[in-house]
């Protein structure tokens, strides 16, 4: 699609520096980011990555690998050995999907260190455990990890994500909308810290994406990896021409000559969503109708549009993976650089709420008086 090819733009200097971001000509900051679960599928490009890659040029953007959010639902030895290539994996898809890795911050949570858990931990004065109780995301996850009570790491993990975005000070955080209640919590403890200690951190904004799911190519719920009815950004030629060829269609349709269904078909939801070429979805969708056109066609095509759609991040792809070392780079530079942006704001964060005061009036008369 087109975004993909779009050319860098310069960004100012001025806005790593606390307090910047809200100034005029300087770029706002943007974050947003994934547990590491492995490899991005279609799914993720229309619920998440494709507003990425939009909105990387009006935004200074961060994206978070939220390993430590991963924990509060997984946490086997497995689940951590994998974080490491999930995390590789989901970069490289990144990039591939028209990401600039030349301006865009890349970074793994739990690679931080202190800072992060330090807002963490004082931002939990903030935020009452009913609010969190009540929250239908946590409760869904914690069923989904087949967790029969609360893990107390779960019942934190909007504070934790409120931890993530203030971190860098963001003001723009495009989320599904399953994550829109973290960012509201994220709002209320941002605006909760400016009136008690004054004002020190943005308020952040909320952006839902347009199109928030995929249907499966087994036209069930949402196409997830795990489900095994997904096609991956990753997917060479032969794989995805034969997950299109499973798709299902219309399962009241018997025979060509019989009109079938096309809203919630997913070979048409799939053409609607990827094929580049509307003219040719209008024919196709009115002849499917009129039971004049077959499946077999209509997926030939579909195969076709798929293939213009990844193509071009498939090259992008063999390029980045031809640089050995060059996505574990990209994500210890940029974790380098959100740790620094996160010590900033911390230092910001104790000096407003006075601990960086009371301890050192401790730490001057300890020293006055020493020996
Ligand atoms: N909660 C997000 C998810 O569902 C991941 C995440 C962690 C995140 N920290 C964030 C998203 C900060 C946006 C901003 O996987």
């Amino acid at each position: 699609m087109s975004e993909i090819n779009q050319p860098p733009v310069e960004q100012p200097a001025e806005a790593n520096e606390p307090g910047a971001a809200g100034r005029p000509g300087v770029r706002r900051r943007m974050l947003t980011g994934d547990r590491p679960t492995g490899k991005l599928h279609l799914g993720h490009y229309v619920g998440s990555i494709s507003n990425r890659v939009k909105l990387q040029h009006d935004y200074e953007c961060f994206f978070i690998i939220a390993d430590l959010h991963m924990l509060t639902t997984k946490s086997s030895r497995e689940a951590i050995e994998q974080i490491g290539p999930n995390a590789r994996d989901a970069v490289l898809d990144m990039i591939s999907a028209g990401i600039d890795p030349e301006q865009a911050t890349f970074y793994l949570q739990s690679g931080l260190g202190g800072a992060i858990h330090e807002l963490y931990t004082l931002f939990q004065s903030l935020i009452t455990v009913p609010h969190l109780q009540r929250l239908p995301s946590l409760k869904d996850m914690a069923r989904g990890a087949g967790k029969a009570e609360m893990p107390f790491a779960l019942l934190g993990y909007p504070i934790l994500q409120a931890a993530d975005i203030l971190c860098v000070r963001s003001q723009m955080v495009p989320v599904g909308k399953d994550n829109l209640a973290h960012v509201e919590i994220t709002r209320e403890i941002a605006r909760r810290f400016n009136h008690e200690y004054g004002e020190t951190l943005p308020v952040p904004e909320a952006l839902v994406g347009e199109v928030p799911t995929l249907v499966g190519t087994d036209g069930n719920g949402k196409a997830s990896k795990s489900l095994g009815n997904a096609i991956l950004l990753s997917d060479d030629a032969a794989t995805v021409r034969r997950k299109v060829k499973g798709m299902f269609t219309d399962p009241n349709r018997v025979r060509a000559d019989v009109p079938g269904e096309t809203e919630t078909n997913p070979v048409f939801v799939y053409h609607r969503t990827f094929n580049d070429r509307p003219e040719e979805v209008a024919d196709l969708t009115a002849r499917y109708q009129a039971g004049t056109v077959g499946d077999v066609e209509v997926k030939q095509s579909l195969i076709e549009a798929l293939e213009r759609f990844l193509a071009p991040i498939r090259e992008r792809r063999a390029e980045f993976e031809s640089r050995p070392g060059y996505v574990e780079q990209l994500i210890v530079e940029g974790t380098e650089r959100t740790r620094h942006e996160a010590e900033l704001t911390l230092r910001e964060v104790r000096k407003a709420m006075g601990l960086a005061s009371s301890w050192n009036r401790l730490r001057r008369k300890a020293e006055r008086h020493r020996g």
